[in-house]
């Protein structure tokens, strides 16, 4: 029971080429396999680690449930004495006293390491302050719904549509467009012929950094969050993409949105009410209020 293979008595040019050029496609099925079950292994790591926080879940929907209706809009965001860092005795924030009013929109800046991302991340509950306290609408950071656009854009296989859906399952397809149209992405839609139902790879591949950038974003806009917490939105966009990411902030601005966003582009802090100078050492310092100062 074996089937003999070659040698063959002769291979002119022509049937090697056409040899060659079959053999990927001979392959292509066990290739195929070996994606499947390297997805298959990472799916199953990762349904044992749902699993884990499914079965707690009920009493902290519960829990949510009951802290939504306490949600105070009009309390602002709160550091309260906060200090935080990665460290022991090195403090990237000490004693930090910090409030942001409920619609105001926020910029951060200053240097490369001054702590910008991690006030974000303190904001959005990914950071535990050491010291102090973070209270967002009066609750604990992570117990109010927030937009997060973090420095790398954050995508899933699927379509485009998928995408936009995943934190807002209900969104219409005229939804889903308009948001991606504001953000300059019309004109990709167009190209594809299944338009929003185009697929979209985990990797982002087929896209540029910067239009995985603002597909992110426009999950965002889809979703109506009171807070959106942005890490560099502009970063590595053209000065185009720059503008519809500024009008679509403007936008969200105008609608009452309380925004915190990082930037290094002087673009950006036109649409802040206050802009504030995170140097490092722990200082926080609001350059746009005539120098008032957070410590
Ligand atoms: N995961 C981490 N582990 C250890 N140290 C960290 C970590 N993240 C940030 N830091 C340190 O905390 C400080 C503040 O970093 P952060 O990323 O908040 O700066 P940034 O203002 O966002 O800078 P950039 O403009 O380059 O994004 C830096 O000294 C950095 O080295
Ligand atoms: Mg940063």
């Amino acid at each position: 029971g074996y089937i003999l293979f070659g040698p063959a008595d002769s291979l002119t040019l022509f049937s090697g080429l056409l040899v060659l050029m079959l053999a990927p496609e001979f392959f292509q099925p066990l290739r195929l396999l070996a994606q499947h079950y390297h997805d298959r292994a990472a799916a199953l790591g990762a349904a044992a680690e749902l699993l884990d926080r499914l079965e707690d879940l009920p009493d902290k929907a519960v829990q949510k449930h009951e802290n939504v209706r306490n949600a105070d809009p009009g309390a602002g965001i709160v550091l309260d004495q906060v200090s935080a860092g990665f460290k022991p005795g090195q403090p990237v924030f000490s004693e930090l006293f910090l409030t942001l009013e409920s619609g105001s929109v926020t910029a951060l800046t200053g240097p490369s390491g001054g702590g910008k991302s991690t006030l974000l991340h303190l904001l959005a509950g990914f950071l535990k302050p050491d010291q102090g306290e973070v209270r967002i609408f009066g609750l604990a950071p992570g117990e109010v719904r927030f937009g997060w656009l973090g420095q790398q854009p954050f995508l899933v296989h699927g379509t485009w549509a998928d995408n936009l859906r995943l934190t807002t399952p209900d969104a219409s397809d005229v939804a889903i467009e308009t948001a991606l149209r504001q953000l300059g992405l019309g004109g990709l839609i167009d190209e594809r012929p299944e338009g929003i139902n185009s697929p979209v790879s985990e990797s982002g591949a087929g896209l540029s950094g910067g239009q995985g950038r603002r597909l992110s974003l426009a999950r965002i806009l889809v979703a109506n969050y009171d807070l959106i917490l942005m890490d560099e939105p502009t970063a590595g966009l053209d000065p185009d993409s720059e503008v519809y990411v500024i009008e679509a902030l403007h936008k969200l601005a105008v609608q009452g949105k309380t925004l915190v966003f990082s930037t290094h582009q002087p673009a950006l802090l036109t649409l802040a009410d206050h802009i504030l100078s995170v140097s490092g050492r722990g200082q926080v310092l609001d350059t746009s209020r005539g120098g008032g100062h957070y410590e």
